[in-house]
């Protein structure tokens, strides 16, 4: 018999597209932000050591165009995926998969669960019941959402700037480059601070969180976690539907060896920026 199925049945947060983008995302993702660093501190004594790592800053620019491809083919992939779930799950209507119960937009609720989650962290009230989505994870999402239009499209004129200057004024790319760096800097320092302490560092999840590399979660703890969707799915008799075994050991072992490199190399990343801005800045 297969050992895996020795061990109770765990539910299922995400499928197998969405934890093959999240994984490609997180290597498109270190790869820009490396490589992007390396240029933007290319005064410091790492910048040097990275770049000869990367075969020097040409090839670091290479790397950077070929990630950043891989990162609009992510974003796209998504946009499809949205599309086919909006047929499959939602009648062919883009308005009852935005005003679901599962929608990823901001809703009145979102701000209830703000404030009871302001007044739990400072005892004054319970955990919130919190659903499928919660407003951090909403927030964390947008903030993807966002970075690829404003980081992408700056990015393209940096890339095609012959281009972009036959119908835009020159100085364009002087601002382009300002905008796409500056952004750049935020979105590394968002993502390895609050996305790292929201998924993994929080006392609930520390020191870390596989859900989004197994797509898997145990019962007990979804039932802690998103008491909301957990009664709604049970109310609905659809909570079998979306169980799953758990994966062999050694595949969370991989997943653990990945995501505990992914958060070492965010933790040093955050470190060299803060060096570079504070003692080194030119
Ligand atoms: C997603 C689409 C992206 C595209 C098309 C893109 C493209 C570019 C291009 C063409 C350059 C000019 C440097 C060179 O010639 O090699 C550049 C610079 C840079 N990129 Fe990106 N990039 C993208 C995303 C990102 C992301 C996600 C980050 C970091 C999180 C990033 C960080 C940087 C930084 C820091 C620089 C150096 C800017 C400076 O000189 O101050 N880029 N990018």
């Amino acid at each position: 018999m297969d050992a895996t199925k020795t061990r109770p049945l765990q539910f299922q947060r995400f499928d197998r597209l969405n934890r093959t983008l999240h994984i490609l995302m997180i290597v498109s993702f270190m790869s820009l932000a490396l490589t992007g660093m390396t240029l933007k501190f290319s005064y410091t004594g790492w910048a040097g050591v990275l770049s000869r790592m990367l075969g020097g800053f040409e090839s670091a620019g290479f790397i950077h165009r070929g990630a950043a491809t891989v990162m609009f083919g992510i974003f796209v992939t998504h946009l499809w995926d949205l599309n086919r779930k909006r047929r499959r799950d939602y009648e062919g209507s883009f308005w009852k998969m935005l005003t679901g119960p599962n929608t990823m937009l901001f809703t009145r609720r979102d701000l209830r669960e703000l404030v009871g989650s302001l007044k739990w962290f400072v005892g004054t009230g319970p955990r919130p019941r919190y659903g499928r989505w919660t407003y951090w994870e909403k927030f964390d999402y947008f903030a993807v959402f966002w970075g690829i239009f404003v980081i992408g499209s700056t990015g393209l004129m940096l890339w095609f700037p012959v281009f972009f200057t036959r119908f835009l004024p020159g100085w364009f790319i002087n601002v382009a480059t300002i905008i796409h760096s500056d952004e750049a800097l935020l979105a590394t320092g968002f993502i390895f601070t609050v996305h790292f302490f929201n998924t993994h560092l929080r006392p609930e999840k520390f020191p870390m969180d596989l859900v989004v590399f197994t797509g898997r979660m145990p019962l007990a703890e979804f039932k802690r976690d998103k008491p909301a969707e957990f009664d709604e799915l049970v109310a609905s008799g659809k909570l079998e539907q979306n169980l799953i075994w758990p994966y062999q050991q050694v595949v969370i072992r991989t997943y653990r060896i990945i995501a505990w490199t992914a958060l070492a190399v965010g933790t040093l990343m955050i470190l060299w920026i803060i060096y570079a801005m504070v003692f080194a800045y030119r």
